[in-house]
């Protein structure tokens, strides 16, 4: 056999790699062995970093596996960071992630005269300093696109990358390092030189349009339902426990600021922190700018939104940060964001396309909503062909009809809106909306129920037993992650459980067991992949009494109520038996709730369902669980206020932020009152954050609110 030319990468040829490998003598299969892991990595960062490969994706592949084999050969010599170890490992749960320096956040503008503004504030602040300014003095800045994806921080130590959590709450994160390592833009050796000790990066990983069309193309093909956009499926991706999922997805990385740094120095500005970790091999993004005083600012942000559209993955906005370290220093901090930078968001991006008909959509407890099919547009790099019509009111709002031309809007939330209807010519002439008389499922006659003092008219199918989109919603609940988290019973696999009748009420799940053959029959199910549902379906019937409640879909019992419930009575008897007086004396069960649960336990069907389970040994409808833990003795800066939530909050669930307030203390109520002590305000905060404001209550942001907790 001749020898093989190492300076050029000659692909073996794949079906006789293995023969060829395992023949090749011992120093030059080393030889082969220490070069091309190298190689491949740098190959690797000219494909995903530099967007300059130098050679075909099917030479890489071809390599790559050339290096397995060699790897396999000579295991022992194996580098721990190779190339092919990126593959994914699986873990049992995410650990938590203590960052060393809290990771922070940014105060928004979103005008001209907010960002000048910030401006004043820096020369303000800084004149109070040793770095007084001339008021003519232009400041350098730097621009940088907002990328919107998932915070991250990635910790290196001796060049090697050892560490990889998400933002949290800002102090402690979740571990996603076997995630992180699957990722082929960040390196897992630092290159160059000049690196410090122990060195965390800071940033953002995202998944590109591309990445992200070609990911929902493969989960269409699957028989799954493809994710809603790249941000969210970012979020979902870097949280997945068996990294060999992530490794299939692409997701992309930009470094964009600095956490803890021990022995050595990052660089006296931004922009030379961001030169140097370039240099290291971390990525950062091509379209940062460098600008002189506000007004090169304001340019340069326009010129980002001009850009936007046609960047490879999605922005929000554009960070502008004060350059110089030494300012940024004196400059220090307000609470949790830097007085020094500051993030202009853009307006979330919207398209017009036309209103092609209007579907109905079953809920879980039978809610009838409307739902838009629109021609298939794109808005912001993502193509939407269905969007939320919410209810009757708002079509009749909009003015909405069948054929109208419409303005779409995809904010950060899941399901796109319609916005308005443009009211052109034709548009009294076109058909309104039809709305049925009859479930568009089961075909039952639809109740109609006034809601909020007849301000709203909701309709709703009264089949809740038979209906299978109730049904079906039903199991759904049952089975999602706050409930009794079984894995891989999919919404494609329970549609097809009901619809081949197989299912018909949650406790049928657990007499699958006893029907495997049928199971087996399903499309696109086989032996092991019936064993492993059986396995997880199992394996839910040691859930707790909390998960149990809430994953019995009991109306208005969300994840709080449920554990405030399980916490209080101890046991489902207990809670069955509660006269609705004893439901209202446990905190934050209000009386409307009380009579639901009250209702639910008494209706023939539930008392069934909770019989079946108990016959099926789902042990939260049997045991009792130990007593719930004092309430809290510390006092904290929520004890004994009365505390309202409203708007949207990013980093947890209302009902998250609640569980927290209670257990500092705070009293939370659902409405705005003279008796109210505080109201925290997330995103869109609207009536209720007016009316606190008319009442001279005081208000905290979501950032204000981390702060307070993070303190506790
Ligand atoms: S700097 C001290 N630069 O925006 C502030 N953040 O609220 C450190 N983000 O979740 C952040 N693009 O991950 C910075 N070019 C950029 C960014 C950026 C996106 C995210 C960041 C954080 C949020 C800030």
């Amino acid at each position: 056999m001749s020898s093989r030319p190492f300076d050029s990468l000659e692909p073996l040829d794949p079906t006789t790699a293995d023969q060829v490998v395992s023949t090749l003598p011992d120093d030059e299969a080393l030889a082969r062995l220490r070069w091309l892991g190298p190689e491949l990595a740098r190959h690797n960062r000219l494909y995903h970093r530099l967007a300059q490969p130098e050679i075909e994706d099917h030479t890489y592949d071809r390599l790559l596996r050339e290096l397995e084999l060699l790897e396999e050969r000579f295991p022992q010599h194996r580098d721990p960071d190779s190339v092919t170890q990126r593959v994914g490992e699986k873990v049992a749960a995410l650990a938590p992630f203590v960052h060393a320096t809290p990771m922070l956040s940014l105060q928004n503008a979103f005008s001209d005269e907010e960002l000048r503004a910030f401006q004043t504030r820096v020369f303000r602040e800084l004149n109070r300093t040793e770095q007084a300014l001339e008021p003519e003095t232009k400041l350098t800045y730097t621009v940088e696109p907002k990328l919107d994806g998932v915070a991250i921080e990635l910790v290196y130590e001796q060049g090697a990358l050892v560490g990889a959590g998400t933002r949290g709450d800002g102090a402690t994160g979740e571990d996603v390092l076997h995630n992180v390592r699957t990722i082929r833009d960040i390196p897992s050796r630092l290159i160059g030189e000049g690196w410090p000790a122990r060195l965390d990066v800071r940033g953002e990983i995202l998944m590109r349009l591309r990445d992200f069309d070609a990911m929902n193309e493969r989960l269409i093909a699957r028989g799954e339902d493809p994710k809603v956009n790249p941000r969210n499926a970012t979020a979902g991706t870097i949280r997945l426990l068996d990294a060999s999922i992530t490794a299939e997805r692409t997701l992309s990385f930009f470094a964009h600021s600095l956490g803890e740094i021990r022995g050595g120095p990052a660089g006296a500005s931004q922009s030379e922190i961001l030169e140097r970790l370039a240099s290291w091999g971390l990525p950062v993004s091509p379209e940062t700018r460098r600008c002189q005083g506000i007004e090169e600012v304001l340019d340069a942000v326009e010129g980002l939104r001009a850009q936007r559209d046609s960047l490879p993955y999605e922005i929000d906005g554009a960070v502008i940060k004060v350059d110089a370290c030494e300012l940024q220093e004196a400059l220090g901090f307000v609470t949790r964001s830097p007085r020094w930078a500051i993030a202009f968001k853009y307006p979330p991006p919207e398209v017009e396309t036309v209103l092609e008909d209007v579907g109905f959509q079953v809920g879980r407890t039978g809610t009838v909503t409307p739902v838009a099919h629109l021609r298939p547009a794109q808005v912001g790099g993502v193509t939407v062909s269905r969007a939320s019509l919410h209810n009757k009111e708002h079509i009749a709002e909009l003015d909405l009809r069948l054929g109208d031309r419409v303005i779409v809007v995809r904010r950060g939330d899941v399901i796109p809106k319609v916005e308005r209807a443009i009211l052109d010519a034709d548009h009294h002439a076109r058909p309104p909306i039809p709305f049925p008389d009859r479930c568009p499922e089961c075909q039952t006659p639809l109740e109609r129920k006034d809601y909020k003092a007849g301000e709203r008219e909701i309709l709703r199918c009264p089949n809740s037993f038979g209906c299978p989109a109730q049904v079906r919603a039903g199991i759904r609940h049952f089975a999602s992650r706050a409930g009794m988290d079984i894995q891989g019973l999919g919404e494609k696999l329970i549609d097809q459980l009901v619809s081949v009748g197989l299912v018909r009420t949650v406790s049928d799940l657990y007499r699958l067991e006893d029907q495997k053959r049928q199971l087996v029959s399903l499309e696109r199910m086989a032996e092991k992949s019936a064993d492993n549902l059986l396995d997880a379906i199992d394996d839910s019937r040691s859930r707790t009494l909390a998960r149990g409640l809430f994953a019995l879909g009991i109306p208005t019992v969300g994840e709080s109520t449920a554990r405030d419930l399980a916490a209080h009575f101890g046991s489902l008897d207990a809670i069955r038996q509660a006269s609705i007086e004893e439901l209202v004396q446990v905190d934050g069960v209000a009386e409307w709730t009380a009579s639901q649960v009250h209702t639910f336990f008494r209706s023939e069907a539930a008392q069934r369902e909770l019989t079946a389970l108990r016959d099926h040994e789902v042990s939260f409808v049997i045991r009792a669980e130990a007593p719930p833990p004092p309430p809290p003795t510390k006092q904290s800066p929520f004890s004994g206020k009365t505390v309202v939530l409203t708007g949207t909050l990013s980093s947890m669930t209302r009902d998250e932020a609640k569980a927290r307030l209670l257990a500092l203390g705070a009293t939370v109520t659902g409405s705005v009152s003279t008796k109210t002590d505080l109201l925290i305000a997330g995103e869109k905060a609207g009536s209720k954050l007016s009316k606190a404001n008319k009442l001279g209550i005081e208000v905290l942001d979501e950032e204000a609110l981390l702060d307070a907790l993070e303190r506790q």
